[in-house]
């Protein structure tokens, strides 16, 4: 099984970085695979429609996923929205029923309106969103810093461990014929008609 990350930030080897290789470790100790995607380069750079192709066959082949921004002006960055706002319209398929966790990192504040911001994304998509011991964060301007942050760092593990759990509950669940709920059974509207 593999988890994939996607690194919104515009510091490939920074602290949202940090944060998910510590997600990536206890992942490891429990027998999954992850792979932490840089986007926001990408995404900066006018490189979205490839990196969202490149994504979305990604995504195809991930059992669960964790999107990790820093916060900007205590919001997630322009970088990781401007992804996943694609992504999950396009994508949205290949997530569905999949688990998700969002991660913030910050040098101070903002960091629970960019979760809730993240969270948003999962949430419309039939995604259960795996949580930790606190909300998901880190703080740092460095990724030494993030280091330091002993409880963030505990966070980012216990969130592993979580994530790998419920990966495995998902896949015991197949084996014994719990089959995927049905699709909407609904028409869209708006408020028009
Ligand atoms: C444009 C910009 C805006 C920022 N806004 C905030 C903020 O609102 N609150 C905060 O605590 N830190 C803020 N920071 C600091 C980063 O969130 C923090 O250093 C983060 O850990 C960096 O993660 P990274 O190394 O993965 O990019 C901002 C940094 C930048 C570059």
């Amino acid at each position: 099984m593999k988890v994939l990350m996607i690194n919104g930030s515009r510091r490939e080897k920074g602290c949202t970085y940090t944060a998910l290789s510590i997600v990536a470790d206890a992942l490891k100790e429990d027998g999954i695979d992850s792979e932490i995607v840089f986007a926001g380069k990408d995404a900066a750079n006018g490189n979205i429609n490839a990196c969202v192709q490149e994504l979305k066959k990604k995504a195809a082949e991930a059992d669960g996923f964790v999107f990790g921004s820093p916060v900007y002006y205590a919001s997630p960055t322009g970088e990781i929205e401007m992804v996943l706002d694609r992504l999950f319209g396009t994508a949205g398929a290949e997530m569905r029923h999949k688990p998700a966790a969002v991660v913030t990192s910050a040098r101070r504040a903002g960091t629970t309106a960019a979760l809730d911001a993240l969270a948003k994304y999962p949430t419309i998509n039939e995604m259960p969103v795996v949580s930790s011991s606190y909300w998901t964060m880190v703080h740092g301007s460095a990724p030494e810093d993030v280091l330091k942050d002993e409880e963030g760092v505990g966070i980012m593990k216990q969130l592993g461990r979580n994530m790998a759990w419920i990966l495995k509950c998902i896949e015991a669940g197949k084996k014994a014929g719990i089959k995927e709920p049905l699709k909407p059974q609904y028409n869209r509207t708006n408020f028009i008609r």
